[in-house]
């Protein structure tokens, strides 16, 4: 969906991001969130999660019985994350903790984490900080451990790329001019997860192909990069 590139005025005001996300996705955010802890998330998993934002999915996934380390470089966000987690109980099994993705390298030991979560946060981060994130991703995993992305898209065929820049275009405009940053719908995730190490086990694409899941493995042989 286009209007993702909105993300970043709701961002503005984290008090009302749950309900402005849920607005401008149509539910579509927290139905993919759901499907990731129940599908990929088990009760004994260590989850870290990279740009929680106001920590839904952590919540859905310490509901699940799994231990969360997550993480988001906005402390309004945080703001709201805590509170959510006091009031679900879950303070026990969520640690929040407030950081930039690129500082991922010197925050988290080898192999700790089971899963590796990331909802509409790639999307946020230039090309370089996505590759440094994905190479610390793969380092951090345990072997067969699993990174799960859910963002933006930038279609493959030439007819829904056009449709897509036709909405995306004035939106990001008016984004721009109200918050001087924008995002950048993710394109080739497929190539980024393989050169950071990871096989591909399963992927979506929904919206015109303007929405992706990907699920991809840290294999047993492949602990580190391929390439830079
Ligand atoms: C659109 S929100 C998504 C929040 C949440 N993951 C969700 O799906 O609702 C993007 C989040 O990523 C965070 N973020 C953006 N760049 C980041 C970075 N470099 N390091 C850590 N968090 C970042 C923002 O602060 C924001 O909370």
């Amino acid at each position: 969906m286009a209007s993702y590139v909105f993300m970043k005025l709701l961002e503005s005001s984290a008090r009302r991001y749950d309900v402005g996300i849920n607005i401008l996705s149509l539910g579509q955010t927290h139905k993919v969130k759901r499907e990731i802890a129940e599908k990929y998330i088990s009760a004994s998993d260590r989850v870290l999660e990279i740009g929680c934002g106001t920590g839904t999915l952590a919540i859905l996934c310490a509901e699940k019985g799994a231990s969360v380390t997550a993480f988001d470089i906005c402390s309004d966000m945080l703001d709201v994350a805590r509170k959510k987690i006091q009031k679900n109980n879950l303070a026990d099994r969520i640690q929040l903790k407030q950081m930039g993705a690129i500082e991922m390298d010197t925050a988290f030991d080898d192999e700790t984490f089971d899963r590796i979560v990331g909802t509409l946060v790639f999307s946020e981060l230039y090309c370089d900080e996505q590759k440094h994130v994905l190479r610390e991703s793969c380092r951090i995993l345990k072997h067969g451990g699993l990174i799960i992305i859910a963002d933006e898209t930038k279609p493959n065929s030439l007819v829904k790329q056009v449709l897509h820049l036709l909405v995306r275009v004035p939106l990001a405009i008016i984004t721009y001019v109200l918050t001087q940053t924008s995002t950048k719908a993710l394109s080739d995730m497929e190539g980024l997860l393989s050169d950071a190490g990871f096989e591909m086990i399963h992927w979506k694409r929904g919206c015109l192909d303007s929405f992706g899941l990907y699920v991809a493995r840290k294999g047993w042989s492949n602990g580190t990069q391929r390439s830079t």
